[in-house]
């Protein structure tokens, strides 16, 4: 084994796109995020304090999480290298009116999330947010293997990838 140096870790990452601003919506790529509960579902994001995300999302108290297609992937590389500071991005993608929040998510994802910000764990260079998930939205038609652009690493964009086994496998063999 050798040591690993840098800060981006050789693995798969998610690729979500956060959503804040209510009606001038304001999109922008997220690699570091996760869930952390399940009633109710908690998600969690790594932002830097400088973003115009962070900046929405602390002033309308809410944000939506939207996992993406392929034909979504070339905006939502761009919503990475525009800053909502010095453009207006919500040209990038159609919308969808929240139910419960003020922001917006994208039409046509196959699976966006409506959150509440909870609370947040300011690290050196990124803030751990928190919110909870107040309602999930799935496109029509979607199962598991729609999500297949929701994988970034070493600077790259991957679909999800092959099935290996079910989970329990290891139970029914010797
Ligand atoms: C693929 C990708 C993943 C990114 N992941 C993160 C992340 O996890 N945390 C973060 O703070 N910025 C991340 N960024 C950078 C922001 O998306 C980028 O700075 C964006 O322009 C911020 O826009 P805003 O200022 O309108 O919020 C990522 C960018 C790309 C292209």
């Amino acid at each position: 084994m050798k040591e690993w140096k840098r800060p981006q870790l050789p693995v798969p990452y998610p690729l979500v796109v956060v959503v804040s601003g209510g009606d001038k919506p304001n999109p922008s790529p997220y690699i570091f995020y996760g869930q952390f509960n399940e009633h109710p579902v908690v998600i969690g994001i790594g932002i830097k304090e400088k973003r115009f995300t962070y900046k929405l999302i602390k002033e309308t108290g809410d944000f939506t999480v939207n996992f993406v297609s392929r034909e979504m992937l070339k905006m939502v590389d761009r919503a990475g290298f525009v800053s909502g500071w010095r453009q207006e991005k919500s040209g990038l993608f159609s919308w969808r009116r929240s139910s419960v929040i003020k922001s917006y998510f994208i039409d046509g994802a196959p699976l966006a999330m409506e959150v509440k910000f909870l609370r947040e764990i300011p690290f050196t260079d990124h803030i751990l947010l928190l919110g909870e998930v107040v309602k999930i939205w799935v496109r029509e038609g979607v199962d598991g293997r729609a999500f297949v652009l929701s994988s970034y690493s070493e600077a790259g964009y991957y679909r999800v990838g092959d099935l290996l086994e079910r989970w329990g496998f290891s139970r029914r063999e010797p």
